[in-house]
């Protein structure tokens, strides 16, 4: 045990010596308690006062007492026995104070007095520095030399000439009255000699000045010439620049680095992050930090990082990153770094990208809203075809084949009407409005759009549809679809082509015109219409507003009933009886208003109006005449009371029809407009009373004559018309065309 642990004790030992081996030449770090200000110069290491504080011995400043002007004794720092201004590690410079050359005339004792100064700085680690200093000299017959006979026998000088003061111009260096030399690199001394022969006693400007110095810290001045202000205001003494370098090891950064790897060497760039310059003048080099890191690559650690954001390098409303060796800039969102112009520019890939996305959002979002918006509208109308019975419609036309009934979608009938134009309105009244529309294959048809309808009739409207739609009489008009998509629904009739009754009993020139016996044959077509609904079904369909306007005539003028069903479509409680009146004011049956109940014989009571108005050709109600002369059947009727039937009846029906018939007709018409719905003759009575008297209004031939009489009336009128004459059983249909 003892032995493994010596034996490891002896190599660590052995590798100790060789790692102290290895590190023998080793770079002085100097102590932290080394004076570091002298003067107000800071004294950065490589540089430092005192021993054991600098590099090396070229480096050694000491910090000496002299005496400034008033007898006050500060201190200064000093490089052998010139004065050190300014140290700069980045660019490997320090400042001195030169001495200035001078070559005098002395009036006093008539004597040239000549004061050279002889600058050694080659066994330093400084060289004048070639870029910033120039060889100056000032007077006015001046010849001044610079030489470095060291080692390679340098010499070069200038001449300053001037005749008169006038000649010389503040700032300008070139010749007259002074003038400036540049030197070579590598110079580490010269020394001046003047031109002795040149200087006559009488001449313009007492002394020549001659210098090398910074050239930035001179500038000529015309009282140079006459008085001694150039030595006077500097105290003999100007600022020159020395480059200083690391020159008493290997003359270049190659081979200090070659030579530390061999263990040779002691490289002085301690740092890390730093790296090694040649030196720019004489030989040599220099560390600087790398690049992003400031401090002092000389001492171990002395290089750190720059905080640039602290010079705001980044554009105005950019954001600065510091980072180690470097920084980074950053813009707002929807702005982008331009490293060229270092501005913050609108991103615009980001703009259009956002832009683009924000499109494709707003149509897509729309498109989905739209085909919501569809299927909304789909479920409504679904909705609405459920609870209009549509399904029940369905299922027995199913199960009834061949039924000729129609569902129309509401699109079809938008389409057939134009989407309910107004110009396509054929019909207007209190059930709804009546258009006529186009659907395949140019078929016409009448679409009834209702004004309202009660919730019950909306459960039923199907199922009594079908009803509705069974009814196949050629006097009444066919049903031949609905639709039951929409609200309120529609219901899609034949179109009957020829107008009303009404208006071709009222209508303008033509009402009086219309033969008596084809009124009576609508009449009869009519109450045979009227009869069959009523026998239909059980219960019965009751028309509930008949009324000659609602007696279409078709294209051969035949009667065709139309708007039945208002029980069907009725509201049947009793709420609504009050808010909607059944029929037409005129033709109401008086005991319907009073008992609210829909009954067959309130349509006889109806169609005893229709009968008056055919009978009289007057309206059923007349709004300008006196109260009692208002109500046709209540005129009617006192007249029948007072056996004066003939004063309302109108001269062409006195003339056309046989008095029986007129009598007859008289007494139907009495019969229907009882007041008591069950003294009236059913529609059924009514219709065959109709019939008999059509056949007994044709008595032969001599009433023929007076029809023909009226038939030449007719040809010279402007309708066309189609009317008939009948010869017993038999009909001759006659088609005028005007
Ligand atoms: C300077 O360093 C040397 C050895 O490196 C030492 O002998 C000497 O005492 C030091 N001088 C001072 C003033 O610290
Ligand atoms: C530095 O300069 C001072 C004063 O001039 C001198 O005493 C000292 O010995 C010098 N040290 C070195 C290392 O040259
Ligand atoms: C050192 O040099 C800088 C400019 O390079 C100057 O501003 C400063 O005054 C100088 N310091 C001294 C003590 O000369
Ligand atoms: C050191 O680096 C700085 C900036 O990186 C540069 O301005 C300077 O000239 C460098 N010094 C030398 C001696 O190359
Ligand atoms: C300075 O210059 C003179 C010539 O004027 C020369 O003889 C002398 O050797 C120089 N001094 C030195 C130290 O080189
Ligand atoms: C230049 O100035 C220095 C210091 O003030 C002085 O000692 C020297 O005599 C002056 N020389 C001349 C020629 O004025």
């Amino acid at each position: 045990m003892e032995e493994v642990l010596s034996v490891h004790l002896a190599v660590a030992v052995a590798l100790l010596l060789l790692l102290a081996a290895k590190r023998t030449p080793a770079v002085a770090v100097p102590s932290p308690q080394c004076q570091r200000q002298c003067g107000g110069v800071d004294i950065v290491f490589p540089f430092g006062i005192g021993d054991n504080c600098s590099l090396s011995a070229g480096f050694n400043v000491s910090c000496q007492e002299v005496q400034v002007q008033g007898g006050v004794v500060v201190y200064r720092p000093f490089l052998g026995n010139v004065e050190l201004l300014n140290i700069s590690l980045i660019h490997g410079t320090i400042r001195e104070l030169n001495h200035i050359s001078t070559y005098c005339y002395d009036s006093s004792s008539s004597s040239m007095e000549l004061s050279t100064w002889c600058f050694d700085a080659s066994e330093t680690p400084f060289r004048f520095s070639d870029v910033q200093n120039k060889f100056t000299a000032i007077g006015c017959q001046t010849l001044a030399y610079i030489m470095d006979n060291t080692d390679k026998s340098y010499q070069s000088g200038c001449v300053s000439t001037c005749q008169s003061l006038s000649d010389l111009a503040d700032g300008s260096c070139s010749g007259i009255g002074c003038c400036q030399t540049d030197i070579p690199k590598g110079m580490g001394f010269y020394n001046v000699s003047f031109d002795t022969g040149q200087i006559s006693p009488s001449g313009l400007g007492r002394c020549s000045y001659a210098v090398l110095m910074e050239a930035a810290a001179f500038s000529f001045r015309t009282t140079y010439i006459d008085t001694t202000d150039f030595n006077d205001t500097s105290a003999g003494q100007v600022p020159v620049v020395m480059d200083w370098a690391i020159r008493d090891g290997p003359p270049s950064c190659e081979l200090a680095k070659r030579n530390e790897e061999t263990g040779s060497y002691a490289y002085a760039c301690l740092s890390g992050n730093s790296e090694c310059v040649d030196s720019p003048n004489g030989p040599g080099y220099l560390c600087n930090c790398s690049s992003g890191y400031e401090g002092n690559p000389y001492l171990p650690h002395g290089c750190h990082d720059v905080d640039e954001c602290k010079n705001s390098p980044c554009p105005s409303g950019g954001v600065c990153h510091n980072t180690v060796g470097g920084y980074r800039c950053s813009c707002r969102v929807g702005r982008k770094l331009n490293e060229r112009s270092n501005t913050c520019d609108p991103d615009t890939t980001l703009i259009t990208g956002v832009t683009i996305g924000f499109l494709v959002l707003v149509i897509l979002s729309s498109f989905g809203y739209m085909i919501l918006q569809k299927t909304k509208l789909n479920q409504v109308k679904q909705e609405h075809f459920r609870q209009h019975g549509g399904m029940i419609l369905f299922e027995r036309m199913r199960s009834e084949n061949g039924l000729a009934f129609t569902v129309f979608s509401e699109a079809e009938l938008v389409k057939a009407t134009d989407n309910y134009d107004k110009s396509k309105i054929i019909g207007k009244g209190g059930h709804g409005t009546v258009y006529k529309g186009i659907v395949k294959g140019n078929v016409p048809i009448a679409i009834k759009r209702c004004a309202l309808v009660g919730e019950r009739q909306k459960k039923e409207f199907g199922q009594e549809m079908l009803i509705l739609s069974q009814i196949n009489h050629k006097n009444i008009v066919k049903l031949e679809g609905c639709c039951l998509e929409v609200e309120v629904p529609m219901l899609v009739y034949e179109f009957v082509p020829n107008g009303t009754l009404y208006e071709l009993i009222h209508g303008k020139d033509q009402a009086s015109q219309t033969p008596f016996c084809t009124l009576l044959r609508i009449a009869h077509e009519a109450a045979e219409g009227l009869s069959f609904l009523h026998s239909y079904a059980s219960p019965p369909i009751i028309h509930g507003d008949v009324k000659s306007a609602n007696i279409l005539l078709d294209g051969n003028y035949m009667a065709k009933v139309s708007d039945f069903g208002a029980s069907v479509l009725a509201p049947s409680d009793k709420e609504q009886y009050v808010t909607m009146v059944q029929g037409t004011c005129g033709y109401l049956d008086p005991e319907y208003m009073q008992t609210c109940q829909l009954t067959e014989k309130s349509d006889v009571y109806s169609f005893g109006v229709v009968l008056l108005e055919i009978l009289t050709g007057q309206e059923p109600l007349k709004l300008d005449g006196p109260e009692t002369q208002r109500s046709l059947s209540s005129k009617f009727l006192s007249a029948m009371k007072e056996n004066s039937l003939d004063a309302i009846l109108p001269s062409h029906v006195n003339g056309q029809g046989s008095d029986e018939l007129i009598r007859g007709l008289a007494e139907l018409a009495k019969q229907c407009l009882d007041m008591c719905g069950s003294n009236r003759p059913s529609m059924k009575e009514v219709a065959d009373e109709l019939g008999r008297l059509r056949k007994l209004s044709l008595h032969p031939w001599v009433q023929i004559d007076a029809d023909m009489i009226e038939t030449q009336s007719l040809l010279s009128g402007t309708t066309a018309a189609s009317f008939e004459i009948e010869v017993g059983t038999t009909e001759l249909v006659a088609d005028y065309a005007r």
